[in-house]
């Protein structure tokens, strides 16, 4: 832990996708600095789990099952957290889903259901949460979860590239629209990054996770903890000026050439 331990005191946090990985690693970060936690995800068991360890940690932590792209229950949801806790500060759109395959081999409900999910999920919970805020003129704190693909091209992953950088482009208009009621809205684009999901889908091969490594300026991939500490800042009230922002964590990724 790299902040104060009450840094979010009396803060709610709410985690979409927060039973694994990055989403995890911020869950438990957040509820180590005071935060109460909501994490909210498809699956109840990883959800429980990352509750359970929250709360032997002496936490204080809750969750809802939730599929982002169901409009109806995201409102459930969201009101439901704003009854329970008497609020929300801080809304981080973490969730997010991903296959690999060619562009050629997708199908088109293979391609809608990453758009649906990372998209159009990121904005229906923007929208649900700021209706709230707005009713009770609390200038609250999104966070979404982008990535590099979003602007590097993304060979195998057309889908999660396209909605990543759509989540860019909706970031940054959120920003304008809402920063007159005080909201503020930033997004965070890691790149690689291997978490135990995506060591298991992704980085399979050894010798292309080397190869890979190899050609970042800091030579290795991002974990889960590198990640967290970016999204506590932008969330704390040092980052209160900051606002339709995309900020890069990629060891230097972007910059690469192939033959360098
Ligand atoms: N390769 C090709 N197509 C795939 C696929 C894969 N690995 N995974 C899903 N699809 C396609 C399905 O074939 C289906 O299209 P079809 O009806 O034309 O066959 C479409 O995507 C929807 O798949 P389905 O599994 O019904 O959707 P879902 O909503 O239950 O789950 C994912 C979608 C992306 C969440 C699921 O693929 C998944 O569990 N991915 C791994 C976990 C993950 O994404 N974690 C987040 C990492 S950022």
């Amino acid at each position: 832990m790299v902040f104060r331990d009450d840094l979010f005191a009396e803060k709610v946090v709410l985690i979409t996708g927060g039973g694994t990985g990055i989403g995890k690693q911020m869950a438990l970060d957040f509820g180590s600095m005071g935060a109460h936690v909501v994490v909210a995800a498809r699956r109840e068991e990883p959800l429980q789990q990352t509750v359970d360890l929250i709360e032997e940690a002496g936490g204080a932590a809750s969750f809802y099952t939730l599929d982002i792209r169901d409009d109806e229950r995201i409102d459930e949801v969201v009101g439901a957290i704003f009854e329970d806790q008497e609020g929300l500060d801080i809304l981080i759109n973490n969730a997010g889903g991903n296959f690999v395959g060619p562009a050629m081999a997708m199908s088109p409900n293979g391609w809608r259901t990453i758009i649906d999910i990372n998209l159009n999920g990121t904005f229906l919970m923007c929208r649900a949460v700021a209706q709230q805020w707005l009713a009770r003129d609390f200038p609250g704190r999104i966070i979404n979860m982008s990535a590099t693909n979003a602007h590097n091209g993304s060979p195998l992953m057309a889908h999660s590239g396209a909605s990543k950088a759509g989540i860019n482009s909706l970031t940054e208009t959120l920003a304008v629209e809402w920063g007159g009621t005080g909201i503020t809205v930033n997004a965070v684009l890691p790149g690689p990054v291997r978490t135990e999901g995506s060591d298991e889908r992704l980085w399979t091969d050894p010798d292309t996770v080397k190869k890979l490594e190899s050609r970042i300026p800091l030579g290795r991939f991002a974990r889960p903890a590198d990640i967290s500490p970016l999204v506590q800042f932008l969330a704390s009230d040092a980052a209160s000026l900051i606002t339709g922002s995309l900020i890069t964590i990629d060891g230097g990724d972007r910059l690469r050439t192939p033959d360098f």
